[in-house]
């Protein structure tokens, strides 16, 4: 059941991505350097700026001249923590490509609007992410074209210390961000179950943290039902993922599970085929938590954290599970099936229901792309959180503020559990039209007795058609920050 690391040659496009700058903090200008200025609207003292007959600042616009590009922020009083995201991914995805060296100013007014240590986390966020294209399987991709190398980061004296512990923290942080967002973009003939395996192998290597894999034969034995439903029509061979980092002194069990469906055709409820493509992004609850799980080891924080990735393909094929078909769940409910295409819900039952069993963590929190009905609620702006213990949902809520990682708290109650009644079988997998997402919310429920646990639904956030603060478009690496900031708070309880 543990994994040989395998011995073979690791293509480009799978390859960790690393950070390819350094960033130095200073308080001294210097003058070799291209300045790019952060000014707000009509708030700069700068005579050149003031001189500048095309720019008035606003969100996002920049003017470059031969030493300074001058970025706007807009007016204060409209600028949020998305906005200066935004900002800041216009200037850093221009700068990475056109210059080997830069510096940063940011006004000092900045840090009434925003905090400095959230400004930092933004601004680091940006310059990593903007620094990783994922146009990984074109012959000559974008990140042969990056030109940057050394960074200046101009700090006042109030901010100093501020932006060396975000440097120290979300620098590399980024880096797995940057990891989630290559694995969620190559498609389903690449990022398959063994290859999600190899991803965990190469963390695994890196930090103190154990892997276990569990193959078709080894989730046989345990009973895990419904990640074996879902993968029964693939030619691709499932895996459960659990990676445990384990460090001394901490006192707490964190259990991060994550939803990966390498592709979701809906199986033989089979999906439209317009857009059906964007299912390979089915899997990036499972990135997001082994990215996660490599960030909380990375800082070295006081908190065990179990991370498991339920890995499968959902196809349609003569051995594929049918409407109507009844299963028995790893936690050994029967479960009827009246639609193939509600999977993830399957595979996580198992997943939940494993990591109580074998771990009894004291939070248990799951991420999974689990249904569009969550993107008529929320659009690509917050992921849904599902809990019905306020103490998880607080502690989400402010790891959410802290991290600039927007969550929404969506309700979950027996309402949506008395949805899920079969004739036939313990529980229906889907419930009735409306309420989608709390309905799937209460089917994961359904697996977990002990734990202080929440779902989020990144179905919304995961990946998305147009960027957004410091999200881009398609893979947006979204969960990092959150559950690295969750781990933290934590690791801080006594
Ligand atoms: N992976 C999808 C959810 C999804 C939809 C993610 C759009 C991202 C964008 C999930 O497996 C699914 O198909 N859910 C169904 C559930 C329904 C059949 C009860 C859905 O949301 O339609
Ligand atoms: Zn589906
Ligand atoms: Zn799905």
């Amino acid at each position: 059941m543990a994994t040989k690391k395998t011995t073979e040659k690791i293509p480009d496009y799978l390859k960790y991505p690393e950070i390819p700058f350094k960033v130095n903090i200073t308080d001294k200008s210097d003058n070799e350097r291209v300045t790019l200025e952060f000014v707000f609207a009509n708030d700069s003292d700068d005579p050149v700026v003031i001189s500048l007959p095309f720019f008035s600042a606003g969100n996002g616009e920049i003017v470059q001249t031969s030493k300074k590009w001058y970025i706007g922020l807009g007016k204060a009083d409209e600028l949020d923590e998305t906005a200066l995201g935004a900002a800041f991914m216009k200037a850093f995805s221009k700068a990475v490509f056109s210059l080997e060296e830069f510096q940063i100013k940011l006004p000092a007014a900045l840090y009434k609007v925003i905090r400095a240590d959230k400004t930092a986390n933004l601004l680091f966020t940006a310059l990593g992410v903007s620094a990783y294209p994922v146009d990984l399987l074109k012959k000559e991709g974008r990140i042969k074209k990056l030109k940057v190398k050394s960074v200046n980061l101009l700090s006042i004296k109030k901010t100093t210390e501020i932006f060396n512990t975000a440097k120290k923290r979300i620098l590399p942080q980024v880096a797995h961000i940057n990891g989630m967002r290559q694995v969620q973009s190559l498609p389903g003939n690449y990022m398959t179950a063994v290859m999600m395996q190899k991803r965990a192998e190469d963390i695994a290597a890196k930090y103190p943290i154990t892997l276990k894999s569990f193959g078709q034969k080894e989730l046989e034995k345990i009973g895990a039902g419904g990640i074996l439903a879902v993968n029964r029509g693939s030619v691709e061979e499932p895996r459960m993922l659990v990676l445990d980092y384990n460090p001394k002194g901490a006192k707490k069990t964190l259990a991060l599970v994550g939803k990966g469906v390498t592709f979701d055709t809906g199986g033989i409820s089979i999906k439209p085929s317009s857009d059906m493509h964007e299912m390979k992004y089915d899997m990036s609850g499972a990135a997001a938590v082994v990215h996660s799980i490599a960030a909380i080891a990375e800082q070295k924080l006081p908190v065990r954290v179990i991370c498991l990735a339920g890995m499968v393909e959902n196809m349609p094929d003569g051995a594929a599970i049918k409407p109507g078909d009844v299963y028995t769940s790893l936690k050994g409910h029967t479960i009827e099936v009246q639609n193939t295409d509600a999977e993830g819900r399957l595979v996580l039952g198992d997943l939940l229901a494993y990591a109580e069993k074998e771990y009894k963590p004291d939070y248990m929190v799951n991420l999974a792309t689990l249904t569009g009905a969550i993107l008529v609620a929320l659009a690509s702006y917050y992921a849904g959180v599902f809990t019905e213990d306020n103490e998880i949902a607080a502690l989400i809520e402010k790891a959410g503020a802290d991290s600039t990682e927007p969550v929404w708290r969506m309700p979950l109650n027996r309402l949506f559990r008395d949805m899920l009644k079969s004739d036939i079988a313990d529980y229906n997998n889907i419930g009735q039209r409306w309420g989608g997402s709390s309905s799937a919310a209460a089917f994961l429920s359904l697996f977990v007795e002990n734990s202080k646990w929440a779902h989020l639904d990144i179905a919304g956030v995961g990946f998305i058609k147009e960027d957004h603060g410091v999200y881009p478009k398609v893979a947006s690496g979204y969960g990092i920050r959150l559950l690295t900031e969750l781990a933290a708070k934590i690791a801080a309880e006594k």
